[in-house]
């Protein structure tokens, strides 16, 4: 039985098809949303915003995006957050430095964690990488405690490539 002092991942039961239909729905929405628009902000916007109003319990979803070596805030929906972020530093620019996702269940306990807001309490980053290219990072935030699990993990990567795809040629990268 699930530890009752530490809250479940979602498991989309409550959306139709469950969790994994959602992200599928999600990814084809994402591809038409920035298909035919070349401009990588208005595109970055609206991934941000329809990742943050389809995916249930986030405080934030939004992109950081890789400027001679230091990741700065891109579009995003949430409060306020950090601009500028270090590469290797917090959970951000670790994902970005290592090059691979982050699945954090409890933000207190990774070393460096860089709090923007204070309700954050679980995090997901994910770089977006282009043929080896960085350009940044896709991070998600959470008010619950392991809120994510290694479905969201795979879900994010997927909307993640696709937003890579839609902004790869864009001049800013
Ligand atoms: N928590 C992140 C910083 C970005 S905010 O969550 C939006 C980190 O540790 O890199």
């Amino acid at each position: 039985m699930h530890d009752v002092t530490r809250p479940a991942p979602w498991t989309g039961s409550a959306a139709p098809g469950g969790k994994l239909a959602l992200f599928r729905d999600l990814a084809e929405e994402l591809d038409a949303l920035l298909t035919g628009e070349p401009d990588a902000i208005a595109n970055a916007a609206n991934a941000a915003a329809a990742i943050y109003h389809s995916l249930p319990r986030l405080n934030w979803a939004g992109f950081y995006f890789l400027r001679n070596d230091t990741l700065v805030l891109g579009p995003f929906q949430g409060r306020p957050a950090c601009v500028r972020i270090a590469l290797g530093a917090g959970v951000c620019g670790t994902a970005a430095r290592d090059r691979r996702s982050i699945l954090v269940p409890d933000v207190e306990a990774f070393p460096g964690h860089i709090a923007c807001d204070s309700a954050s309490r679980s995090e997901l980053v994910v770089p977006l990488i282009d043929g080896g290219r960085l350009l940044g990072v896709l991070d998600l935030d959470s008010p619950d405690l392991a809120r994510f699990d290694a479905e969201d993990q795979a879900g994010c990567e997927a909307l993640a490539a696709i937003v890579t795809r839609h902004l790869a040629r864009a001049a800013i990268f």
